[in-house]
């Protein structure tokens, strides 16, 4: 490599010591030793580049993050004026900052209303486990500590920590280092693969009913709370039907149980509303945060909690025994200060919901509304998914298809895409600074991986 940017060192050299000192996220890391991992040196908008000089249009926002793309000198320095003003302090002796302070008076002008206070994290995982604690003391200040199960659902995915596993609905990570108590799970609103013969409608409402079986089964008096990510992200960019969410809000109030939307993903305008809840239109007691919080220029999440709750904690509760080293983190704060500002104040958001979310939307459903490798692609804003099926008209899925994906997946890489394959799906989520000329090509790349694939196959 000639880039001056990019350190002088053989590829094989980096995956050598690679392979000495790592294991990787959600891989074999025996099988991806022999393969040798892609070194990604460096980031520009929407595009990598690796080691070897090799260009990719990021088609997954490294993973759902980075909103503004890479490289942004504005973040950067928002960072850099920080850490020579105060690289760090803590928000436990009596003490804040104005980092925190400007990032939270930004925050909350963007929310709904009824969101008032914030407890900072240092990612995903961590804010739901956050969540669990909080949500539950709530319920011990308010007298009913036995109101401790939090329900999630089978597919679902909230982190890669313990409690957060446990919330999640990955049965095989479960099975990797166990689970917590007092967690239940439900099925998935995913009508594609489990809709049977309803309409969608009818299977919306059915999946939300489970909640309120599983609260009846469980006991409401012994119920916390109900966490679900607006839409699946990790699980595979899977859409509820429309019936679901107004179905799941009247259970929650009705059984007095709280309503907990993980955001990571769905957060900071990614279905072209600030938050996926309002693209769905429900109102949760709690948000999980991180991920585009800060456009991933570094590490921040957060639990953002409704009136309601945060009154109970602040007026009754007295201490909450509770506390990160990094919460509030006033660099972290600083940089993401600076890129919700650039969000809202480059019409980012409102951007998406008005333009490139509709074209995506509606580029994608041009070119594989006919596929014959496709049977549904689900989507808003700069989100979508594209179903991979076997028999489009009885909606039967590859034995297989996950491998298949896996294949698309690859090809993708080879032709300068990056796409993310989970299950028989395609998922994609750019950054939220692409125009029509980068969609035009992530749409069109995707075609020709999903081309070849099909053609591997025998389907074209
Ligand atoms: C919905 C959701 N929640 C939580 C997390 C965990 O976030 P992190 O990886 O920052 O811990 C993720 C990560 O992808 C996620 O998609």
């Amino acid at each position: 490599m000639t880039d001056k940017n990019i350190p002088q060192r053989a590829t094989s050299d980096f995956q050598a010591a690679d392979a000495a000192h790592h294991i990787h996220a959600f891989l074999d890391q025996k099988a991806l030793n022999a393969e040798g991992p892609r070194v990604m040196v460096r980031g520009e908008g929407l595009y990598l580049w690796d080691n070897d000089g090799n260009r990719y249009l990021d088609g997954m926002s490294g993973l759902w993050c980075t909103q503004l793309g890479y490289g942004r000198k504005d973040l950067t320095a928002a960072a850099s004026a920080q850490m020579d003003q105060l690289s760090y302090y803590n928000m436990f002796f009596h003490t804040t900052h104005p980092a925190v302070i400007e990032l939270s008076e930004l925050l909350f002008s963007l929310l709904p209303g009824h969101y008032s206070h914030a407890i900072y994290t240092n990612s995903g995982s961590e804010s739901n486990e956050v969540l669990i604690r909080t949500v539950r003391r709530y319920w011990q200040i308010l007298g009913k500590p036995q109101k401790k199960i939090m329900i999630g659902r089978w597919n679902g995915y909230h982190g890669s920590t313990l409690a957060a596993t446990a919330l999640g609905g990955m049965k095989f990570m479960h099975e990797m280092g166990g689970m917590i108590p007092d967690i239940a799970h439900i099925d998935e609103p995913y009508w594609f693969a489990h809709g049977g013969d309803l309409t969608p409608a009818e299977f919306g409402l059915r999946a939300a009913r489970q909640l309120e079986e599983k609260i009846l089964e469980l006991g409401a008096e012994n119920v916390a709370g109900f966490i679900a990510e607006p839409f699946q992200g990790a699980g595979g960019m899977i859409f509820p039907p429309e019936t679901y969410w107004p179905e799941i809000q009247r259970i929650c109030r009705k059984y007095d149980v709280l309503l907990c939307a993980d955001e990571v993903i769905g957060g900071f305008g990614r279905t072209g509303e600030w938050m996926a809840h309002q693209h769905f239109g429900f109102e949760p007691d709690t948000l999980s945060i991180a991920k585009g919080l800060t456009s991933g220029y570094i590490p921040m999440g957060g639990l953002v909690l409704s009136k309601r709750i945060a009154e109970v904690l602040v007026e009754q509760g007295g201490v909450f025994a509770h506390g990160l080293t990094y919460s509030g983190h006033p660099v972290a704060a600083a940089v993401a200060v600076a890129n919700l500002k650039a969000l809202r104040d480059e019409g980012i958001v409102t951007q998406v919901k008005s333009e490139t979310g509709p074209y995506l939307q509606q580029c994608l459903r041009e070119v594989f509304g006919n596929h014959p490798l496709v049977g549904d692609v689900q989507g808003a804003g700069l989100v979508a998914a594209l179903q991979f099926v076997e028999d489009k008209a009885t909606r039967k899925r590859f034995d297989n298809e996950n491998d298949i994906a896996w294949r698309c997946r690859t090809i993708g890489f080879e032709e300068g895409v990056i796409i993310r394959s989970t299950l028989g799906r395609m998922i994609m989520a750019p950054a939220l600074v692409a125009g029509r000329a980068e969609i035009d090509e992530l749409v069109d790349k995707t075609r020709i991986a999903v081309d070849r694939t099909a053609k591997e196959i025998g389907v074209l």
